[in-house]
This record gives C-alpha cells, structure tokens and sequence, in this order.
C-alpha cells in the first residue's frame, strides 16, 4: 500500500492511567461466562441458523455448562423470537440457566422482546445503545445529554414491562456499544444513569457490559479502561462487570484477559470466535488458556471434537487447521526436532511419578480436551528419525532400538522426498516391512529346528545345536552346527556353510502385542568385513524364530 495512506489514520488515544494495578494481577478463578453464539454468533452468519440448528447449538452450550445463554435478539428476527418461545414453551431451559435477550433502547423493540419471554423462569434483559463518538456525530446526530436520555427512558421502559411479568426473575444488562470509540467518562455517566434507574445493590446487581465492539487499540489500554471504570464508578459492589471484545486486531482473547486481571467479572464470546468482522473472542481458547494454568474454567471441553462437529456444521464455518486447541494441526509437529523432543517429552511424561503436564511444544495434554496422542507426530519431508519413530512406537507397538533410528528415518525421508507428501502411519509401516520383514534374497528360511539345548546354571554355560534349511538363491541348502544358544549355533551355521565371515553387533527383541496372539519383534545389527553396518529385523510368534529371520534380514540387506 502507498506510504502515505498511513496519514489516514490516528493513535488511539491511552487512558492516562497512573498507579494502575491490573499488571500485577493474575487470573485465580473462572469469569461468569456468557455465550453470545446465538445472538452475536448467528448475527454474522452467511446463512442464519434455522430453528433446528439454534436447538443443537443451544443443546452443545448446556453440556459445555453455560449457565447464561444470549439466546437472540427478539424483537429484530422471527426467527429469534420463535425460538425464544421455543425453548420456553417447550421447558428446555435448565432451572439453573438464564436466558439472555437482546433488544435496542426503543419502545417497540423492548416491548416486543417483553412479549418473546412470556413465560420463562430467569432471564437477562440485555439492553444498548451505541454511546461513540463518532455514532453520536454522524450515525444519529445526538448530543450526549440525548443519547443519556435515550438510555435512560429505555431502562425506565425495561422496569415497567418487567412489572407485567411478575413470574420471571429478571436481572438487567446495559451496553454502551461501541465502548472502545466512547470517551470514558460519557461512558461511565451513561451506565451511571442507567443503574440510577435499575436501582441495583450489591445483593441484586446489574450488569454493565463494556462492548470492544471494534477493537481499536491495544489490549493494555483496554486493560487500562476496564480498572479506570471500575475504580471510577459510584456503585461498584452492586454491578457485575462484563467485557464483550471483537476481534478486529487479532488481540480479543489478549484484551479479554488483561480485562479480567484489571476487574471484569464476566465474559461474553462465541465458541472459536464465530461472530462480526473478525469475529468475537473465541471463548473455547479463553477457558482453555485458563485450564492451562492450572485454573479451573468451568466449562466442560472435554470432548473438543464434538464442540468443532456441531459448530461447523450449524454455523458452515470452518475451524482453521491452526485454531488454538481445536484445529487439526496444533497437536501435529512435522519439523524433526520437534518430533524428537515430543517424543523423549512424552516418554519421560508417561514413565515419571508426577502427573504435572511438562512435553515440549504441547502446551496442553491432546487427551484432557480428547485429542489423540496419534495426531501429534505427522510425517513428511520436514521430519526426522525421531517422529518415524514415535510413529512406529505409538501407532503400531515397534520400539526400534534408537541407534536404528537414522537408517530407517533416512528410508523414510527418501520416499517423502520422491512423493512430495505427508505419509500416512500405515505408509510408513508397509515401508517398514518393506525394508526388514519382506526381504527374503538371497537368503530364505524354509526350516529351522533346535535339536539340542542344554543350559548349565552352575557353570553359567548354554549350548544348542540347530538345523535349518535355507533357500539360497533358488536353491536349497541345509546347514547345521552349535553355538552358546540357537540363535548363535544359526549364526554359526551360516558363516560356516553359507556366507562367510560378519560380526553380530547388536540384538533388541520385545513383544509387540498381549493376549493370546502375542508376537514379539527382534532387530540385528551386523558389521561386513569391509565393516558397514546393516539392521535387519524380524517378527514372529516365537522368539528364537523371529530372532533368526531378524539375522536372514540383515545379511539379505547387506547382500
Ligand atoms: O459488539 C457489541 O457491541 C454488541 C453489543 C450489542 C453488546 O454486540
Ligand atoms: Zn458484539
């Protein structure tokens, strides 16, 4: 863009705030949590929610544990007033949960959302209207005494209609919206002016709800708005704070929770941060967020798939593969070193005594908001020996011993480089078989039998002798002789008769499954005489055997 385009623009001014508090502050206990997914949410929607949708929505808000639903705007949609009277008539609100309605400071409109509530136990009578600067001047060309009185006469109307309903318990809400572009001290007048109307005390309290309705700044200097208000205003022990944030900065989530070290008490948002422009503060990567510091957010994530499923479907919006906690790839690493420190991190994890959650590059246990652990590792061309690895272990029960690790990582590399892609678990395990279980040229085994096997305690001595019979290149050979065991009488057997000289370097076995179809996986690692190295492997049902084919694996790849 032209340099001199940034002329159109003006700092936000900050706050003047001296002595304030806020950065010392840290959040110890959950906010009062609002959702706003069905009013502000369903607001933004290309497509609105129909009536079913706003049902499935409603019935995921209830597991996740809202206790305070924004469950429309009323008297600005049929749809809306329909499904408040929905929900009431057909007694789908839990007795512990508020439903929350949204309506503009004017006559109609307040009585008309009056009329959708008819009925219910506890409701939020959430009322606005918009108090900036710049709507004053050229919006409605009101100055601030007309727009005070228009809050006003809307929150005497809201006391009298309440009247007619003397089954509900209400509570009041009012939002001076477009906070963020409204000078502080209007705004603090004009929320005064309210609850000198609603007559609030600290046992009944209103709320006042402080709308970033644009986030015009730095979430510090919203920080710093929030404490200047509520160390400003005259009746703080009788109101509960809110903060309503979008998103426009990128900074909602940040601004939302500097608003809660510097006083708010109370939250509204949307699940992954559906709603206007950019959206409103994304509530699932708050709670979280929280939860990661050890902080209890009462609300229940723990099937996060399940948020993501119904979100999407209901709302047709996409969670982005990045989306904090919820998208595809944030458990994913596919940059080797990464790979490798998740890999030791989670093995120290699982083998230590304290359940405290230390893994590097995982801020949280894919499991406590159940994700898998068999996303984290994901291999392509990026990735190294540790994440084949990890792979191998976790997903089919192979712990190759480590020091094979960069002969097979590298096999691995050489076919994401040749297909140019991410490789699927079960990709990467043909290639496994591929390169240590099928290979059976130039040599084969036919047979194999122990026929003797001593084992002295006292003298701390084994014998064994074997015959086997081994196809060597189409033809074949039966060999025989001893050792100290049978797999060292095979080894025997071979150099004698078959190959020639080479040195076992190296033997791992372990069992790769339990129950009655157990089968354990043994790897070899010999030394040429010209003194290269070649691993092998084999996999069977009896140790001795899959020791043997491990030993015929590893002389056929160095062949
Ligand atoms: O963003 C906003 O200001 C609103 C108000 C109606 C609270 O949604
Ligand atoms: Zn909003």
């Amino acid at each position: 863009m032209k340099t001199e385009l940034v002329n159109k623009y003006r700092p936000y001014p900050p706050v003047g705030l001296i002595n304030r508090t806020w950065p010392d502050n840290t959040i110890e206990k959950a906010p009062a949590w609002c959702s706003v997914d069905l009013r502000d949410g369903n607001q933004a929607l290309i497509q609105p929610m129909s009536l079913a949708k706003k049902l499935e929505m409603w019935q995921l808000l209830l597991e996740i544990g809202f206790k305070e639903i924004e469950v429309g705007f009323p008297s600005a949609s049929q749809v809306e007033f329909e499904f408040t009277r929905l929900l009431i008539e057909d007694g789908l609100i839990p007795s512990d949960v508020s439903i929350q309605v949204l309506t503009q400071a004017r006559d109609h409109l307040i009585k008309k959302t009056f009329e959708s509530i008819t009925g219910a136990n506890q409701v939020v009578v959430h009322l606005y209207n918009s108090t900036s600067t710049l709507q004053r001047d050229v919006v409605f060309e009101m100055s601030r005494k007309e727009i005070i009185d228009l809050a006003v006469h809307g929150a005497q109307l809201v006391l009298e209609e309440a009247q007619n309903y003397p089954e509900i318990l209400f509570r009041y809400q009012y939002s001076p919206e477009s906070f963020t572009g409204t000078e502080l001290d209007f705004a603090l007048e004009i929320c005064e002016a309210v609850m000198d109307v609603w007559q609030p005390e600290p046992e009944n309290p209103v709320i006042i709800n402080l709308p970033a309705t644009v986030e015009l700044t730095t979430p510090n200097i919203f920080a710093d708005q929030i404490e200047w208000f509520c160390t400003h205003m005259k009746n703080r022990q009788s109101a509960i704070i809110s903060v309503h944030t979008h998103n426009d900065r990128g900074c909602a989530v940040a601004a939302t929770e500097l608003a809660l070290m510097a006083g708010a008490d109370r939250v509204e948002g949307t699940l992954f941060g559906n709603g206007e422009r950019t959206g409103n503060v994304d509530l699932v990567t708050l709670a979280l967020n929280m939860f990661t510091q050890g902080v209890d957010p009462k609300l229940d994530i723990h099937d996060i798939n399940h948020l993501i499923d119904v979100y999407e479907r209901v709302n047709r919006i996409p969670v982005h593969i990045r989306h904090p906690y919820a998208g595809e790839l944030v458990y994913t690493a596919f940059s080797g070193s990464h790979q490798d420190a998740i890999n030791k991190g989670m093995s120290y994890y699982e083998g230590a005594d304290s359940r405290e959650w230390a893994v590097p590059y995982l801020p949280i246990d894919p499991n406590d908001v159940g994700r898998t652990y068999e996303s984290i590792i994901r291999i392509n061309s990026q990735s190294g020996k540790g994440g084949v690895a990890y792979i191998m272990d976790h997903e089919f029960g192979i712990k190759m011993p480590k020091e094979m690790h960069p002969e097979f990582g590298a096999a691995i590399q050489r076919v994401t480089d040749r297909e140019g892609r991410e490789l699927k678990p079960e990709e990467i395990y043909k290639e496994f078989e591929h390169s240590y279980i099928d290979v059976h040229t130039p040599f084969d085994l036919h047979s194999f039998h122990v026929s003797k096997r001593h084992s002295d305690k006292q003298e701390r001595r084994s014998f064994a002798e074997v015959d086997a019979i081994v196809e060597v290149e189409g033809e074949e050979r039966q060999i025989g002789s001893s050792g100290n065991g049978p797999l060292d009488a095979f080894s025997n057997a071979l150099k004698e008769q078959i190959t020639g000289n080479w040195t076992l370097c190296s033997y791992h076995e372990h069992a790769i499954n339990t129950g009655s179809h157990a089968k354990a996986i043994a790897y070899i690692e010999i030394k040429r005489t010209d003194g290269k190295r070649y691993w092998g492997a084999g996999i069977d049902t009896d140790i001795i055997i899959a020791s043997v084919k491990a030993l015929l694996s590893s002389l056929n790849r160095a062949s």
